[in-house]
């Protein structure tokens, strides 16, 4: 449902928000969410293409868009990034971490170079973005979030690699808040739960798992906007006594453990190797 409305019109406007892994899925969104508020944007990703379109559709909400083709994983990319950005909508007052990769690997198959892939685009990224960002967001007294995930605080089967990631991802934010709360810099994490329509779900939940919203005690798989919507609120003047927070945004499904997800995973890994037979 949309319902950025019950946010105040305007209550973003004439801010810059960054968002790493900006051109879809779930860091669109909450771009979609902030600039339907009044804000201006800047997203980076390493798909032109992706960007572009994403872009189209924040101009469209009214915002000023500055995309970047950028790797989290290359500061110097990220850092040109973010000086573009700051000369063309000003300093950053909301950074977004949302830049991820994902696959579904058993851990005797996972390679050395399989599982620094994703702690460089996942952790690595995630505080190349936040201490380059870092002048930035003393300036205007910013806030940071992290797209985390419940595989951070949970054994999820065949996501060691992402677990081990987003723990690091976890532990980071709350050192960052813990250090530059004297900036007047806040800096949270949310944890989405299955995100109907998202890559991610693609990736590891299938096509089935997007129906299952009986696997959440909520009772309905969530939504880019259920996400963009904690979002706003975390980064917003009422949140301003928040910071160092995890906030699980997912119908409560983290409550009842990994074994749907393990066994959903098993599934989806079997019906590749059938396919690759
Ligand atoms: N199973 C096992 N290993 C895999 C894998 C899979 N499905 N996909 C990639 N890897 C391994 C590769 O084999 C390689 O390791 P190797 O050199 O030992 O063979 C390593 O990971 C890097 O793969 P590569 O494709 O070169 O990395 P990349 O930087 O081009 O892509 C990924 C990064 C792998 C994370 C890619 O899936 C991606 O770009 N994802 C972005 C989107 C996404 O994941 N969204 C979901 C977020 S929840």
């Amino acid at each position: 449902m949309e319902t950025h409305g019950f946010f105040p019109a305007g209550l973003y406007r004439g801010k810059t928000v960054f968002v790493t892994g900006g051109g879809s899925g779930i860091n669109l969104g909450i771009a979609r969410g902030f600039a339907a508020l009044g804000a201006n944007l800047a997203i980076c990703g390493r798909t032109q293409s992706k960007l572009d379109g994403a872009a189209k559709e924040l101009e469209a909400l009214g915002a000023r868009v500055s995309a970047h083709a950028a790797d989290v994983r290359k500061p110097e990319e990220l850092a040109a990034a973010l000086t573009t950005c700051r000369e063309t909508l000003g300093p950053i007052d909301v950074l977004i971490c949302g830049a991820a990769g994902n696959f579904l690997v058993p851990a005797e198959r996972l390679s050395p170079n399989g599982f620094k892939t994703v702690i460089d685009i996942d952790l690595l990224g995630s505080f190349n973005a936040s201490r380059l960002a870092f002048d930035q967001l003393v300036e205007t007294r910013g806030t940071i979030i992290f797209i985390s995930a419940g595989m951070a605080h949970m054994p999820y089967a065949y996501q060691l690699h992402v677990g081990a990631a987003k723990a690091g991802i976890d532990r980071m934010m709350q050192n960052l808040a813990l250090e530059w709360g004297r900036h007047g810099i806040r800096v949270n994490s949310i944890v989405p739960g299955p995100i109907a329509g998202t890559e991610g779900m693609k990736r590891l939940g299938g096509v089935d798992h997007e129906r299952r919203g009986s696997d959440v005690p909520l009772g309905r798989m969530g939504t880019v906007e259920d996400i963009a919507h904690a979002a706003l609120f975390l980064c917003s003047p009422v949140a301003d006594w928040i910071t160092g927070v995890v906030l699980n945004v997912d119908g409560g499904s983290g409550l009842s453990g990994s074994a749907n997800f393990n066994a959903n995973a098993a599934r989806l890994l079997a019906e590749e190797a059938g396919k690759s037979q």
